[in-house]
């Protein structure tokens, strides 16, 4: 009986480009073709079905999938020969959604085209272009009735000490640069029971840290226990309660629906972690305007003041976007001090980049290449220098870490592991690998501009017993 299983096992290789619930998606994938034999590997050589989940926000994401479809295809060609079996090629995520039709005619060779919102039915989809009446190729870029939540299998593969979660999908807030709204679709809340169901899972297969996601995950307003509304702060406390959950965290959010009760959480809520992703997008109210965000710069930074009175401690991180049509120096100037006044943990920033479709591609009023380039690394210089000094803070300090994966330190991995603080720092130690799937305080010996490093502390109990022994 294990021999034959043994015998069914099919290699998966999963490539994934995006945001975090592209990571959540790919684990889903995984878990949907688990039953069907399939085995994650971490390379596509010797791959039976090979998928590109991938992400359509910023350019260049089409030329990016092809050029890795083009350096694939090899491999598939080769197990092909091998087996006699066909590999099945898939292109999944948000260009499959935008470009689905594109794929096939430029890459003839993929098989399979499937959207974020169709996954559930991949075993139906495998079963078609592997079956007795072999389809040539499968696209499914529908937005289907039912929920892939509700259909979903359970979650078979352990996403390990710190999992995502995703709560929320879809956005209806188009802002006007982003395709978000045309490929993840309208907002779609799952039930807290489903959600409640899931983390427990999560807990049972090792997580400490669950991390709930959606494209604007503070909009989130499931179905409650009780039938009624639920909002992310029902969520967050629901979630608390958990036994063996340590940490909680919640990505993406939108400063439209940062509510006092949400604000209030981080004050009450201990297991929620003191790091908060905001994005911001400009310090303009002009472009902030131009860009649908509905909210302005000191809306945004009486939020961030109501916040750090409920907790002093909390890290803030943002995205920033410069060179949004119509912006002048002025407004770039603007979101500079945004940037001095509010001091950033990390903050991710990027060159605008037109995204066909979107109304902001028919703006007029474009900013040069060279002037965002030269923005971007004024921008880049002001956020490196704050997220330095401010992991500069934290030297000589002893603080939590949960670690989660091997490490490296110097090109050399044996005998590191990584993991990350309740701030969401990096950090970097050297360490047994029995450590991964714990939290363990570490003293801060180093501190760099992107991560920190120091050593595990060892426990008094220990200590003694080492002075005892010596
Ligand atoms: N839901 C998240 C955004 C997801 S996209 C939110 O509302 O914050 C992640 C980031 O990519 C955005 O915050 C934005 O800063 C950037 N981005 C999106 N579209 C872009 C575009 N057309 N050009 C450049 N950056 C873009
Ligand atoms: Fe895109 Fe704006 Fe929605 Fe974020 S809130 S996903 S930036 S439309
Ligand atoms: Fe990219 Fe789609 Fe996420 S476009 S950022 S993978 S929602």
């Amino acid at each position: 009986m294990a021999q034959n299983t043994q015998e069914k096992m099919k290699n998966l290789y999963i490539k994934t480009w995006g945001c975090q619930m592209n990571v959540y998606d790919s684990h889903r994938i995984s878990d949907v073709l688990m039953p069907l034999g399939y085995v994650l590997t971490d390379t596509p050589e010797g791959a039976d079905m090979i998928v590109l989940n991938t992400c359509h926000i910023r350019e260049k994401a089409t030329e990016k999938l092809f050029s890795e479809l083009g350096r694939l295809k090899p491999h598939k060609e080769k197990r092909q020969e091998e087996t006699g079996e066909r590999v099945i090629m898939g292109v999944a995520g948000c260009v499959a959604q935008a470009e689905g039709d594109i794929i096939t005619q430029r890459a003839p060779y993929v098989d399979l085209v499937f959207g974020p919102q169709t996954y559930h039915r991949l075993p139906e989809m495998v079963a078609k272009l592997t079956g007795a009446r072999k389809k040539k190729r499968m696209i499914d870029t529908e937005f289907p009735i039912e929920s892939k939540f509700d259909l979903l299998p359970n979650e078979h593969n352990s996403q390990g000490a710190a999992a995502f979660l995703s709560i929320q999908e879809g956005c209806d807030k188009f802002c006007t640069f982003c395709v978000v709204p045309y490929t993840r679709g309208a907002e779609y809340s799952r039930t807290i029971q489903s959600i409640l169901d899931e983390a427990h899972k999560l807990v049972d297969n090792g997580a400490l840290e669950i991390n709930v996601l959606g494209q604007n995950v503070n909009a989130f307003h499931g179905v409650g226990l009780d039938g009624g509304t639920a909002d992310l702060p029902d969520l967050l406390h629901a979630l608390s309660e958990i036994n063996g959950l340590k940490r909680i965290r919640y990505t993406t959010s939108h400063p439209r629906d940062m509510d006092d009760r949400l604000i209030q959480a981080h004050g009450d809520i201990k297991k929620l972690m003191p790091f908060l992703h905001l994005p911001i997008q400009s310090g303009s109210d002009k472009i902030l305007d131009a860009m649908n965000r509905k909210h302005t710069g000191n809306h945004y930074r009486d939020i961030i003041e109501r916040l750090k009175k409920v907790r002093p401690d909390l890290a803030m991180s943002s995205d920033i976007i410069v060179g949004f049509p119509g912006e002048s120096d002025q407004d770039f100037e603007d979101t500079m001090q945004m940037v001095r006044d509010i001091v950033y943990a990390s903050c991710y920033s990027f060159k605008y980049s037109a995204r066909p479709g979107t109304p902001a591609a028919a703006m007029q009023n474009l900013v040069r290449e060279d002037v965002k380039s030269e923005r971007l690394t004024q921008l880049q210089a002001l956020i490196s220098e704050q997220q330095y000094e401010y992991n500069k803070t934290f030297m000589g300090k002893t603080i939590p870490v949960l670690f989660d994966r091997k490490g490296k330190e110097g090109g050399k991995t044996e005998g590191f592991i990584q993991g990350r603080s309740e701030y969401f720092h990096a950090i970097h130690v050297k360490g047994n690998e029995r450590l991964i799937g714990q939290i363990v305080d570490v003293h801060v010996k180093e501190t760099r501009p992107s991560s920190l490093s120091g050593d595990i502390v060892v426990s008094e109990y220990e200590s003694d017993l080492k002075t005892a022994a010596s």
